[in-house]
């Protein structure tokens, strides 16, 4: 039996991605396992996400080549060592209510003649997921995001690479910092989940870390750091989420507005509260946001090692009908989880059992 697979990566890029694809693409065309399977895979990949599925002529050969390439184990060769997407990305929400492009979508789908889509996406992209397959389309997700906020899964492609670059730049930071007697805020992404400062800082030893999960007093942060400054430390790193607050303030937005699924985008944070600090001590105050330097550059090994666990299951998924669902990694075992239990909730960091909000740091402790 033939089939024809559509893949695509939605919303935001990350390192991962590509491996993902890669080893969808691998393991779809191995030789040893046709037979076994009984089935012969098409790949068609989507340019621009769901911009492509909207934009493209089926009928036409030029749309065609420009919206869509044939995916081939030659083609994606080397794929899996470069980080962002190979096939492009967008953030579009074809189901916004204000401008809702999902009925050309569909019938893009089904006019390109896809028996299964296969869609590489976060929370918001894995939702137009879930929303096609009550459409009755036949969709596989694969969660990728640097902020690992989805929930139903242990690990989401990129995050790893982003705790790294973390890690680095922090390294790089200390240098400075210590030499002129400073204190670095480091404002990194995550919009509401903390993981990403959380891990980060724990690999990098910031001195003090805040989550958008736990309002943080500026106060506090000024007196911590005033301790530190006591007993004999150059210089302090504050490692903050871009959704992280002050309490009783809302977050800082960007003044570029919202994105197309009506979320805001985030930043500033940590240039407030560098402010902040300096208007009450003498401190020596720096800030540097990392911003999508986190979501640069090659994958990891861990990275690269997901994204083929992650590619590879999706082609079982599509071998075995295993639709609306979406790969996961649980408990150290690849598995899949239902699309809409995914999407119940977002996987916030649990403040009580990771966070110590007297001391703003993680909680290290034998749980
Ligand atoms: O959703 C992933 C993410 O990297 C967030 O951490 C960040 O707020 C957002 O994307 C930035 O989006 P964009 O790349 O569209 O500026």
């Amino acid at each position: 039996m033939k089939v024809k697979v559509g893949i695509l990566s939605a919303g935001a890029d990350c390192p991962g991605i590509n491996s993902a694809i890669h080893w969808f693409v691998y393991s779809a065309m191995d030789r040893d396992l046709i037979p076994e399977r009984g089935m012969i895979f098409d790949i068609i990949g989507i340019i621009d996400g769901w911009k492509g599925l909207i934009e493209v002529k089926p009928d036409k050969k030029d749309s065609l080549n420009k919206w869509t390439m044939k995916l081939t184990p030659e083609i994606v060769r080397t794929w899996d060592r470069y980080g962002g997407t190979r096939l492009g990305t967008t953030r579009i929400n074809p189901f916004d209510p204000k401008n809702d492009k999902s009925d050309i979508l569909i019938k893009n789908i089904k006019a390109l003649g896809l028996d299964a889509l296969v869609v590489i996406g976060g929370f918001d992209n894995l939702g137009v997921a879930y929303r096609l397959y009550r459409e009755n389309i036949n969709v596989v997700g694969i969660p990728k995001t640097i902020d690992k906020d989805l929930s139903e899964t242990d690990y989401t492609l990129g995050f790893d690479s982003a705790v790294n670059i973390i890690t680095k730049d922090i390294d790089r930071l200390r240098i400075t910092a210590g030499s002129h007697s400073r204190i670095f805020i480091v404002e990194s992404m995550g919009r509401k989940a903390g993981w990403l400062a959380l891990e980060g800082g724990e690999a990098s030893g910031a001195n003090i870390i805040l989550i958008p999960e736990h309002d943080f007093v500026i106060e506090r942060v000024v007196e911590l750091l005033k301790v530190r400054r006591k007993a004999g430390e150059r210089y302090s790193i504050v490692l903050i989420s871009e959704g992280a607050k002050p309490r009783g303030m809302e977050e800082i937005k960007e003044r570029r507005g919202k994105d197309g699924f009506g979320h805001y985008y985030l930043g500033g944070v940590g240039g407030f509260l560098a402010e902040e600090i300096e208007k009450r001590t003498r401190l020596e105050v720096r800030y540097v946001a990392l911003r999508h330097l986190q979501r640069g550059g090659a994958p990891t090994a861990y990275d690269r090692r997901m994204g083929r666990k992650f590619g590879i299951a999706a082609v079982d998924m599509i071998v075995n009908d295993d639709f609306g669902r979406m790969v996961s990694l649980k408990q150290g075992e690849i598995a899949t989880v239902p699309l809409k239990k995914a999407l119940e909730k977002l996987n916030l960091v649990d403040v009580e059992k990771y966070y110590n909000t007297k001391n703003y740091k993680s909680l290290d402790r034998i749980l």
